[in-house]
């Protein structure tokens, strides 16, 4: 498959630029309380920017170190993080992040989705099963910023990068976009379709955008099975790359439990668990009724029949 990134001009962005320079009040007229609230927030990150930075080298540091330490055996099971070869089944599957909220984020947020896009890339790269990946609606801050900081992204290979809306790249048809906020719960992935996540970091300020901009582009949508599989301590939002993180993933362990447990961060508290009758499933037409039967025996639940049955084994024993 070959690189189709494409070079088009970008049509300008009206969003505003961070670091644009402020003129005075006299010429300007004043700014609302929202704007300003932003302004702060925008300049208090570029103030902190160094301290970011030191705070990174320090953990980076930290992690070398703690790699020297590590056993040997340990170590080369880490770094051998590449495909290996042979082993590569591509997929007819389509993964879409949709770039076109671009102007409703602080350029901190949009610095956060190039790292988590980049991480979409790398994964795919080292991925066994590679889906199709696109970028779509390309451009503007998050264009200039890669521009910016990491213009390997035109070497990219394996992936459809355009300018266009997803609408105007693949057909109505084969479109699922993935929202937390659809009544709608995935069984199981496609390959037929090419679903769509929400390139967007707004820690929830634009909740429930992607489900609206579905609904209004008369699309399907779905969200992830996560309530069925696992309990979590954090909202069920998640960030885009853990989103295609968990498709990879389940692709090649054809298990949304094992997908959620592998990807899925220990600070949102994952448990694995039975499935729960009362999940979106429920009032889910789409859903099938094989799926609530089967009951899936979560972790701390076998670890406790292994504990029972060892201590009747120990008693057995006894007598
Ligand atoms: C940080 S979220 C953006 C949240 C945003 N407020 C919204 O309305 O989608 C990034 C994207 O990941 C996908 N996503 C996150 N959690 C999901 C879930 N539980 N199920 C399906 N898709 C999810 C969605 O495509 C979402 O747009």
């Amino acid at each position: 498959m070959e690189a189709a990134v494409s070079s088009q001009p970008m049509p300008d962005s009206s969003s505003p630029k961070a670091g644009s320079p402020t003129r005075s009040s006299e010429t300007e007229p004043a700014l609302s309380k929202r704007q300003k609230k932003k302004l702060l927030k925008q300049q208090k990150w570029e103030e902190e920017k160094d301290l970011r930075k030191e705070k990174r080298k320090e953990r980076k540091q930290q992690r070398r170190l703690q790699r020297q330490n590590q056993p040997e055996v340990e170590r080369d099971s880490q770094i051998s993080r590449k495909r290996p070869r042979g082993c590569l089944v591509p997929c007819s599957l389509k993964v879409v992040v949709d770039c076109s909220f671009d102007s409703l984020m602080l350029i901190k947020d949009v610095q956060k989705l190039q790292k988590q896009i980049q991480r979409c890339y790398a994964e795919n790269r080292r991925a066994t099963s590679p889906v199709q990946l696109y970028l779509t609606s390309f451009g503007g801050q998050l264009k200039d910023n890669m521009e910016l900081k990491d213009k390997g992204w035109r070497n990219w290979k394996d992936i459809t990068v355009e300018d266009k809306h997803y609408s105007e790249v693949l057909a109505k048809d084969e479109l699922v976009y993935l929202t937390s906020d659809s009544p709608n719960v995935l069984k199981e992935l496609d390959q037929t379709k090419a679903y769509v996540i929400g390139g967007l970091v707004d820690h929830n300020h634009h909740k429930g955008i992607t489900f609206e901009k579905a609904k209004e582009f008369g699309i399907e949508h779905a969200q992830l099975p996560l309530s069925c599989f696992i309990k979590m301590n954090s909202r069920k939002v998640l960030a885009v790359n853990h989103v295609f993180e968990i498709i990879l993933a389940y692709l090649e362990k054809g298990s949304w439990q094992e997908a959620f447990c592998t990807i899925l961060p220990q600070r949102k508290g994952v448990e694995a668990v039975g499935c729960d009758t009362n999940t979106p499933q429920e009032n889910n037409s789409e859903s099938h009724s094989a799926d609530k039967e089967e009951k899936i025996i979560s972790c701390q639940h076998r670890e406790w029949l292994a504990a029972l049955i060892g201590l009747l084994l120990s008693r057995r024993k006894v007598q």
